[in-house]
C-alpha cells in the first residue's frame, strides 16, 4: 500500500501549474522587512507600512504562489487549480483572507506550520503537492511577509472543489508516516565560507524558488533525492534538465550571464561546445518551454536581475554530476534513409522559421543547431514542443510574437519521431534517435 501511495504522492508533486495572469515586473529587490512588525491577524494587515506589504508580495512571487493557486479565469489566489493524478483529483485551496473559504482564520504559527512543516491547523499533513519540503528552509519572517501580503488582499468567497482521492489515498493519514521518512525539516543554513551573493542564490533556488521539485528525480515513495540533487527529472511529461555543472548534460557550457539572461527572459545563446565562439550573428537562441516557461513568466521574470544573478551564480557552483545509468558518449548517425526522410519532413515543416540548416533566425525563431533542448539525451522536451507547440499558451511566447504551431495532429507518430530523430543528430547536433512508440506514449 505504501508503494500505491508513494507513487500517488510523485505523481501529485510533479503536476505541473497552469499560468496565472501576471503583474508588473518588480524593478529591484525589495529590501528585506526583517525590521518591521509583523501582523498577527488579517485585520491589522492593512495597517502595515507599505514596504513590507511590497516584500511580501515579491517573495510570494519567488515562491510562485499563485501559479499553483489560481485556476484558469479564475481570481488570483482564490484556489481550485485541479491537479490530475491517476488516483483523484487534487484542488488547490483558496489562500485568500476570506475567513470561511480562504486562510482568514489562519495565525502565524497556523501559517508556518502549513509552510514548513506540512501540517494543516486542524493537525492533518498535507501532501506534497504543496512544495514545502522546500519551502522548509524559508525564514520565518519571509513566509510571514508573504502571509502579510496574502491578508491584505481582497478575500474571496470561492470555494475550490473537493479533493477528491480515492481510497486509501484519500487517508491524509498516511502521509505522515511519509514526513516522518522523507521530509527534511529545518531553515537554510548559510555558508560562511560562500559569499553573500552565493547564499542568497542558495536561498532562493533551494527554498522559495522549489527548483528541485521539478530537477530532482524522486525515489518510489516521490521523495526528492538529496544526493541526486538537480540531476533532471521526467515532470508530466517534460524532461527538466539537469542543473549541476555537468558538461554534456547540465549547465556546464552555460556561463553565469547566460543562465541570469535566461532566468530573466526565458531565452537564452545555445553553445555545442566549450571552444566554440558564439555564432556572430547571435543567432542561436533557446526558449524556456512547456512548465519552464510558466516558471519564467509567473516568477523568475519579475524577480531582480541581482537575484537572478545570485541563482545563477550558486547553481554553477554545483559540482557536475549525472546518473549513471546514462548512455556512453558514441557520436549518433542516421542510416542515408532516415536522414532523407526526416530532411524532407524538415524542409516541408519547419525550415520556414528554423531555416534550412537549424540555425535559427534572431530574435523569432531559436537555432535547433547546438540548443541545449534538442540535444538533450531524453527527447521529451523535443517531442512535447512538437506535440504541443511552443509555447502551449500564445500570450507566454518568449520570441517576440512568434509561437511554434503544434504538429500533433499534422504529422503522424513516426513523421514526429523521424523529423525529431532528423535534427537531433544532424548540424553537430548528437543525440540519440527517437521511436514511434516513445511519440506514442507521450501523446495524451
Ligand atoms: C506546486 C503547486 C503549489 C505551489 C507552488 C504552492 N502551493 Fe500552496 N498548496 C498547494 C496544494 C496542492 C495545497 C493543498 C495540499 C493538500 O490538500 O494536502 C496547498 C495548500 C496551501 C495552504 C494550506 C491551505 C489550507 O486551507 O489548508 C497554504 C497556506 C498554502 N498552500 C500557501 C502557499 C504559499 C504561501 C505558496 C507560495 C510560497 C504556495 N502555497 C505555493 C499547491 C501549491
Ligand atoms: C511558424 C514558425 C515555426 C515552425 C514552422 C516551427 N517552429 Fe519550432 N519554434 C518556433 C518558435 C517561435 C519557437 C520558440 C517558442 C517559444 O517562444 O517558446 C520554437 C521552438 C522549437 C523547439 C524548442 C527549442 C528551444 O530551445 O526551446 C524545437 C525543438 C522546435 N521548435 C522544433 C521544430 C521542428 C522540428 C519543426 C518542424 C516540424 C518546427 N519547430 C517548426 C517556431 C517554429
Ligand atoms: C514546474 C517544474 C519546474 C520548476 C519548478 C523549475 N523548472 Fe526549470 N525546467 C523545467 C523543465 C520541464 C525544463 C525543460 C524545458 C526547457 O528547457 O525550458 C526546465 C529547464 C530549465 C533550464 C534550461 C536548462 C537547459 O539545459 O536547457 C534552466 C536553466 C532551469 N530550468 C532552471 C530552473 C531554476 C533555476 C528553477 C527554480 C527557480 C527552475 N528551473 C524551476 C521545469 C521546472
Amino acid at each position: 500500500m505504501r508503494f500505491c501511495l508513494m507513487t500517488l504522492t510523485a505523481t501529485l508533486v510533479c503536476a505541473s501549474s497552469l499560468a496565472a495572469a501576471g503583474d508588473e515586473p518588480a524593478a529591484n529587490a525589495p529590501a528585506s522587512s526583517a525590521d518591521s512588525s509583523s501582523a498577527t491577524d488579517a485585520s491589522s494587515a492593512n495597517d502595515l507600512p507599505e514596504g513590507r506589504l511590497v516584500y511580501g508580495k515579491y517573495m510570494a512571487t519567488a515562491g510562485d504562489c499563485m501559479a499553483c493557486h489560481t485556476r484558469p479565469d479564475g481570481k488570483p489566489f482564490e484556489g481550485g487549480l485541479p491537479i490530475e493524478t491517476p488516483f483523484g483529483t487534487i484542488y488547490t485551496p483558496n489562500i485568500t483572507p476570506s475567513k470561511g473559504y480562504g486562510i482568514g482564520s489562519f495565525s502565524d504559527k497556523d501559517f508556518l506550520h502549513a509552510l514548513q512543516d506540512g501540517i494543516s491547523p486542524s493537525g492533518l499533513p498535507y501532501y506534497p503537492a504543496l512544495p514545502y519540503p522546500s519551502y522548509t528552509k524559508v525564514k520565518d519572517d519571509d513566509l510571514l511577509a508573504i502571509k502579510d501580503y496574502l491578508m491584505s488582499l481582497e478575500p474571496s468567497n470561492y470555494q475550490p472543489p473537493e479533493t477528491d482521492l480515492r481510497w486509501p489515498f484519500s487517508v491524509r493519514d498516511l502521509m505522515f508516516g511519509w514526513q516522518t521518512v522523507y521530509l527534511d525539516k529545518g531553515r537554510f543554513e548559510p555558508d560562511p565560507n560562500r559569499s553573500d551573493e552565493w547564499n542568497r542564490g542558495a536561498y532562493l533556488v533551494e527554498g522559495l524558488g522549489h527548483c528541485g521539485s521539478c530537477h530532482t528525480p524522486r525515489n518510489m515513495a516521490g521523495a526528492t533525492e538529496p544526493s541526486k540533487a538537480m540531476t533532471g527529472a521526467i515532470v508530466d511529461g517534460w524532461y527538466a534538465p539537469n542543473l549541476t555543472s555537468d558538461l554534456d548534460e547540465g549547465l556546464g557550457r552555460w556561463t553565469v550571464d547566460e543562465l541570469a539572461t535566461f532566468l530573466q527572459t526565458g531565452m537564452a545563446p545555445a553553445k555545442l561546445d566549450a571552444s566554440e565562439e558564439q555564432d556572430p550573428s547571435g543567432a542561436p537562441a533557446t526558449a524556456a518551454l512547456g512548465p519552464m516557461a510558466e516558471v519564467v513568466h509567473d516568477s523568475l521574470s519579475k524577480l531582480a536581475t541581482s537575484d537572478l544573478r545570485a541563482m545563477a551564480v550558486y547553481l554553477k557552483d554545483l559540482p557536475p554530476k549525472t546518473e549513471p545509468t546514462h548512455r556512453p558518449k558514441v557520436p549518433e548517425v542516421l542510416t542515408e534513409e532516415a536522414y532523407e526522410k526526416g530532411r524532407e519532413i524538415y524542409a516541408k515543416n519547419c525550415s520556414a522559421c528554423h531555416q534550412d540548416h537549424g540555425q535559427g533566425l534572431k530574435p523569432y525563431f531559436p537555432a535547433l543547431r547546438g540548443n541545449p533542448v534538442v540535444n538533450e539525451e531524453r527527447p521529451n522536451d523535443v517531442l512535447k514542443t512538437l506535440l504541443l507547440g511552443a509555447p502551449a499558451d500564445p500570450s507566454e511566447a518568449f520570441s517576440p510574437h512568434v509561437v511554434m504551431p503544434s504538429f500533433g495532429s499534422v504529422l503522424t507518430d513516426q513523421q514526429i519521431a523521424t523529423v525529431a530523430s532528423y535534427i537531433r543528430a544532424n548540424w553537430g547536433n548528437d543525440a540519440p534517435p527517437v521511436t514511434a512508440k516513445e511519440v506514442k506514449a507521450l501523446r495524451k
